[in-house]
């Protein structure tokens, strides 16, 4: 269940920081990858050797290393991990994220984080019981962070009662259950994902077509799929595997690809246009091989049906995802396609950044809304994916 999965364990200054290497022993065991963020009185309660050594990665404290000056980015921090897990989490650092107090690293990367959030309250049972806390953690509830809960017996203080952190197994079980609702959070949801080229044939040997490999719009759909939603792949050519669990339809033309979508699109949730589909496509077809001549050669087009804005005229309470990709002014042109096609919102990848676009492993985009674009750093297209999916969550879960 963890396997590969990008945890940031951050850790307040609290007595019972001593669990923290266990947690991250545990963490680390179960395959995941964690980073660890502290806070400078954390470093009091354990040391960042311990950490270091347990979670086989240098320890972030300081927004900078005073040494050389370099910048420990808590944005790109916060785009990497999974799940930021604060444990354990005073009371002083969970008033703190209740208002948006950015004093530290560790509570600058809880205002970039765009993860699920889980927190281990540990705390004297007075403190864990006053008013201000509960209001704090109340607060963070409603902010959308799971509040793993404390358990009764010995304190610190000698007192017994409740406020020790969760034993590190159960944090680890809890986690785990995290990552197992998130698997099925989009259950009961159907989604159409239109992925690769389509291909306009000019006579029975050639065609116009792209060079879109369906890489990233498998992507999208194996994410869904991953989450608990039934997927239908309107798939263009391509050598790809059929994502597991994926229902898939081939087709070829622009043509083909609008009347497999038209009516599907009604039995959805929604939809992400991922495909490259041909904007113009031969006015007619040869039934034969044309054969060359001496001069130039003209084949008049004619424009295909734009797919996106059809269902984007007939959404209702659909969700409708987009895809730009540009050449130049990228992102008023994105934005002139989110409106125009009514999407939620547009994925933007342009051709002009390294390691975007067709055919490879990797994508750089930037989500647009009609309210904000978020720019996200290289990653695989799987990764792009599962942002996406995100968005795709946060806005039904919004609705
Ligand atoms: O397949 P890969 O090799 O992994 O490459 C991925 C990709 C680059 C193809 C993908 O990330 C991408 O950007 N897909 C959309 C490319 C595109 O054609 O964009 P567009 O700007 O022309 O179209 C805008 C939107 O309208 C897209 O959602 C497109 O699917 C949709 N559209 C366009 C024309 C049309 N006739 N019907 C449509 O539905």
């Amino acid at each position: 269940m963890l396997k590969g999965k990008h945890i940031i364990l951050g850790i307040t200054g609290s007595i019972a920081a001593y669990k923290s290497a266990v947690l991250c022993r545990l963490l680390v065991a179960a395959g995941a990858e964690v980073k660890v963020v502290m806070t400078p009185l954390a470093k009091q309660f354990i040391t960042p050797l311990t950490m270091a050594t347990v979670s086989q990665n240098p320890i972030l404290v300081e927004f900078f290393n005073p040494e050389n000056g370099e910048w420990n980015s808590h944005v790109k921090l916060g785009e990497w991990a999974d799940l930021y897990l604060i444990a354990p989490a005073s009371a002083n650092t969970m008033a703190k994220m209740a208002h948006g107090v950015a004093d530290n690293l560790l509570l600058t990367t809880y205002l970039s984080a765009r993860c699920p959030v889980a927190v281990a309250p540990a705390m004297d049972l007075d403190m864990y019981a006053h008013a201000a806390t509960q209001r704090n953690m109340a607060q963070l509830r409603q902010d959308g962070v799971h509040i793993i809960e404390p358990g009764s017996g010995f304190l610190a203080s000698g007192l017994i009662g409740k406020g020790r952190m969760a034993e590190p197994a159960d944090i680890v079980a809890a986690v785990e259950q995290l990552f197992e609702k998130k698997k099925s959070s989009l259950a009961c949801r159907r989604f159409l994902v239109t992925a690769g080229a389509t291909i306009e044939a000019i006579d029975p040997v050639r065609f116009i077509s792209n060079h879109s490999s369906g890489k990233m719009g498998y992507a999208v759909a194996e994410a869904l799929g991953a989450r608990g939603a039934e997927v239908v792949l309107v798939s263009g050519r391509t050598s790809l595997d059929t994502p597991h669990g994926v229902q898939r339809i081939d087709v070829l033309s622009a043509e083909q690809m609008y009347n497999e979508c038209k009516n599907r699109f009604a039995e959805c949730d929604g939809a992400v246009m991922c495909a490259a589909v041909a904007d113009y496509t031969p006015a007619a077809v040869a039934d034969h091989k044309l054969k060359k001549g001496d001069g130039e050669m003209n084949i008049p087009l004619k424009r295909t049906r734009d797919i996106a804005a059809e269902l984007g005229a007939n959404k209702g309470g659909r969700l409708l995802v987009g895809f730009a990709m540009e050449t130049e002014n990228e992102v008023e042109n994105a934005q002139g396609k989110l409106a125009r096609k009514n999407f939620d919102f547009i994925v933007l990848n342009s051709l002009k950044k390294e390691g975007a676009g067709f055919r490879g492993d990797t994508n750089v985009v930037t989500l647009i809304d009609s309210e904000r674009g978020v720019e996200l750093p290289l990653m695989s297209k799987r990764e792009v994916a599962e942002k996406i999916v995100d968005k795709i969550e946060n806005i039904i879960n919004s609705k």
